[in-house]
């Protein structure tokens, strides 16, 4: 039996793919084209915490582990053909789909960017739909949508599908989206291909809609060999890196906007420990399964508030330095999301933001040379609204011909 992870060499997927071969017996073979490396880079971002090449990350875990069970095969799974080459030879039980450009920023510097973005995402998804299809029918997809999809609604946000009444009837509709970039609408779009795929094919689906992630360890990355990447600059750092990343360069935080803008948070090992589950007590056969997964709600100035009070104990004292919010998004506003299927699976998170924060700020700490020759790359440089944001169009014509390969009669 083989596991697929497609996006192992991530922030999310190194981590899954370690925890799924050192607890299972199975063939873990994780695909990866390595293309968030050298889109961070683009940026003038990087990793913040050390990470190998993949055959030493595989070579890292084989010597932890003492299991050879771990491989993880270069490819860029917008390529049809070689999708369906993996599942023919293969026939995967479980496919974990996790490779897909991420950041919203990114997505929104330019036309490139954007249409890069949204080919990416829903051709690597789009081929998987279909080498099942032909191959592995009866497998079942692990898929990594994102929160970010439904947006910030007044309502309560439902996993998946609501009850609504219009006209004098009750109907079952699926919860409206509203996504925030052009990242986001190419979720939106996976989720329809995902739930069309369902409907003509019977693909056997979970559709995970997570929170933001934060956190840079799980337990079994217990060396630096086994690092996962850590970003922290403007355009790839998620909040939290972003703020200890500030501290550290210029004993700062940016706060954008209002600061009150609110999101659903979980760690990297609640992350983890779900997506192993959801693997092992799969959707039924035929199912289009939805999980919303987020532990805990926190504006951004609340978790400005955390940052300041770790970052006190390393003997900093930031300051708060309010900037225009790059993103269009509503400055005020409620949030409150369902996230009961988990629960009812069995699954218990296991940590708490304030218990993984300082962890951050030391592993960041510990690399402050790293974010500190790379502090050019911390503030917003990627605003929503603006024609042209001058940042990162050299590298999509130029250097990064490979990963627009199957996607350039789109781009330009
Ligand atoms: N990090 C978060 O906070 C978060 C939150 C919610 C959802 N997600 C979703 O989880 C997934 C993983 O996120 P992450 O933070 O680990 O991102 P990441 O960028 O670190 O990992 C994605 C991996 O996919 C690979 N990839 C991208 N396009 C590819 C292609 N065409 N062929 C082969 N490999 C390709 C990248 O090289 C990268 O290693 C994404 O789908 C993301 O939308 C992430």
């Amino acid at each position: 039996m083989t596991v697929f992870v497609f996006g192992a060499d991530g922030y999310i997927g190194w981590p899954l793919s370690v925890r799924l071969a050192r607890e299972l017996d199975e063939e873990v073979i994780g695909v990866d084209n390595l293309v968030t490396r050298k889109l961070v880079e683009e940026v003038g971002g990087t990793t913040a915490l050390p990470i190998g090449l993949p055959e030493q990350r595989v070579q890292a875990f084989r010597k932890e582990y003492a299991k050879n069970n771990l491989k993880i095969i270069e490819g860029d799974l917008t390529d049809g053909d070689f999708v369906d080459d993996l599942v023919s030879k293969y026939r995967p039980e479980t496919v974990y789909h996790l490779a897909q450009q991420r950041s919203a920023p990114y997505s929104m510097i330019d036309r490139q960017h954007a249409a890069y973005t949204e080919v990416n995402n829903v051709l690597t998804n789009l081929n998987l739909l279909f080498a099942l299809k032909n191959h592995s029918p009866k497998a079942h997809v692990v898929k990594m949508g994102t929160m970010g999809e439904y947006g910030t609604p007044t309502y309560n946000i439902e996993e998946g599908w609501m009850n609504v009444k219009h006209g004098g009837k009750s109907h079952r509709i699926m919860v409206p989206r509203d996504p925030g970039s052009w990242y986001h609408v190419s979720k939106v779009f996976d989720t329809y291909n995902l739930i069309f795929a369902n409907k003509v094919w019977n693909i056997r689906a979970t559709d995970v809609q997570q929170g933001v992630v934060y956190g840079s360890r799980t337990e079994d990355l217990v060396n630096g060999a086994l690092n996962t990447r850590l970003d922290f600059d403007g355009v790839w750092g998620t909040v939290m890196n972003k703020y200890f990343a500030q501290i550290i360069a210029f004993n700062k935080m940016l706060i954008y906007g209002t600061g009150l803008m609110k999101r659903g948070f979980l760690s990297l090992q609640d992350s983890i420990d779900c997506l192993f589950m959801l693997g092992q007590k799969p959707a039924d056969e035929g199912e289009y399964r939805v999980v919303n997964q987020m532990e805990e709600i926190h504006s951004t100035m609340e978790l400005a508030k955390k940052a300041e009070r770790i970052a006190r104990k390393y003997g900093f004292n930031p300051e708060y330095e309010t900037v225009e919010d790059p993103r269009v998004e509503k400055q005020r506003h409620n949030y409150s999301v369902s996230h009961r299927v988990l629960r009812r699976l069995g699954f218990r998170p296991r940590y708490k933001m304030n218990h993984v924060l300082e962890q951050i700020m030391q592993d960041m700490l510990n690399n402050a040379e790293t974010i500190r020759t790379h502090a050019g790359a911390i503030r917003p440089a990627v605003y929503w609204n603006r024609a042209e944001n001058k940042i990162g169009r050299e590298y999509l014509r130029t250097i990064n011909e490979n990963a627009i390969r199957s996607s350039k009669s789109y781009i330009i």
